[in-house]
């Protein structure tokens, strides 16, 4: 691609006009009026620059990669192209503006129904953005039945206070967590009342040392109760995935999670649907079976008008790496179930920053006064 030779030499300018002809894929404008371009440094025909991604966990990273190297050709005298990659996630202002936490995107994972998923996919997504480049917190706010410390193979810690009065989270597989299970015995039923409820979710948030987070991702309970509304109403979310298995069971309670976070007072931006346990690959074969079927999560998903995010398949590694701590991605990273939601991840990254992008300054969140962690 490269090789004209020219008598002049390479001058910043050309390739700060050169870039600002790449358009970033997602965002639709160009990479130099998005501040995106940094540290030009022109040696002979060797150009370096570094891009700076709306996220570490970027999807579209080669082909940024080739369109800066498809227009830098065109300029006489440039024979090789280094890009350096560096990202600033971008923050939700609409959290930010509100609430007083480090946490640049807040972001749930939730499903009507029981056992579909979502402690699973909500692990393996915080580990997999933090695996790619980002800070990840993982906050269980399932407080009924915890199982993110079983899931990240901390069970048995205890978060320590070096002040006295915040906690330290625990640190595992590179992402920061919380959870009721590390302040409570497992043995013990836990019986909330609602306020409670809102004082403990208060303190989750407000009261851990989660330090600067690019991603704060929330596992929560099944259903649409007390605690989806308690979160809504103490922290604006950036948005919320919904996990789904393939039976129309499933569906119905998706439904009504989706249509939740929709309600108006709720206002929370669904990202998009997973369908989880989406058939089966046999690992000897490669045969696909469709246990539970498959495609039920696309059509929930287009029949309410939000994004699919994709499938991840039945894999008892997926399991395994649950009961045994390690979470599938680190475990099996090569596995189709592990490579799906690396995959999706990825998606979701970019679906936050273009979510952030596009989202009008004057979208104010209204905390409830007696939940409001500014106080
Ligand atoms: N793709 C998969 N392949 C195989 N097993 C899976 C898969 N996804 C989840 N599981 C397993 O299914 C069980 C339920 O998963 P998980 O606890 O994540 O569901 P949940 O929706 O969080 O449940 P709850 O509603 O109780 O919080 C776990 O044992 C988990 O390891
Ligand atoms: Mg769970």
């Amino acid at each position: 691609m490269f090789g004209r030779t020219s008598e002049a030499p390479v001058i910043e300018a050309d390739v700060i006009a050169a870039l600002s002809t790449v358009n970033d894929p997602e965002l639709h404008r160009d990479l130099v009026s998005l501040n995106m371009i940094r540290d030009i440094e022109i040696d002979g025909g060797h150009v370096t620059f570094t891009v700076v991604l709306t996220t570490p966990a970027c999807p579209l990273k080669s082909v940024i990669q080739e369109d800066c190297e498809r227009a830098l050709a065109g300029i006489p005298g440039v024979e090789k192209v280094t890009v350096v990659w560096d990202a600033q996630v971008q923050r939700d202002n609409r959290l930010s503006s509100q609430v007083d936490v480090p946490v640049k995107n807040a972001i749930a994972v939730g499903s009507g129904k029981g056992g579909v998923g979502k402690s699973t996919v909500a692990v393996n997504l915080a580990v997999a953005l933090a695996r790619r480049g980002a800070t990840v917190g993982l906050l269980d706010a399932d407080l009924y039945g915890p199982n993110v410390p079983l899931m990240m193979g901390v069970t048995g810690e205890r978060p320590v206070s070096r002040d006295g009065k915040n906690i330290e989270p625990i640190e595992a597989h590179g992402v920061k967590l919380i959870s009721i299970g590390f302040l409570v015995d497992a043995k013990t039923p836990l019986v909330w009342r609602g306020p409670m409820l809102h004082g403990a979710l208060r303190q989750f948030l407000g009261d851990v040392n989660w330090g600067e987070l690019d991603y704060l991702i929330i596992d929560l309970p099944p259903g649409t109760g007390d605690v989806q509304l308690s979160l809504t109403q103490a922290l604006p979310l950036t948005g919320a995935v919904v996990v789904s298995t393939p039976q129309a069971v499933s569906q119905a309670d998706v439904v009504k999670s989706i249509a939740m976070f929709q309600l108006e007072q709720i206002d929370v931006p669904v990202l998009g649907v997973i369908e989880n346990m989406s058939g089966f690959i046999a690992p000897d074969t490669g045969v696909s079976y469709d246990i539970f079927g498959s495609g039920g999560g696309r059509t929930v998903a287009e029949d309410m008008d939000v994004p699919f995010l994709g499938t991840i398949p039945i894999d008892p590694a997926v399991r395994i790496g649950g009961d045994e701590g390690i979470p599938i991605v680190i475990s099996a990273p090569d596995s189709p179930a592990a490579k799906a939601i690396d995959t999706i991840a990825a998606d979701l990254a970019g679906k936050i920053s273009v979510l952030n992008f596009n989202k009008p300054k004057e979208r104010l969140f209204q905390a409830d006064p007696d939940l409001s962690i500014l106080s």
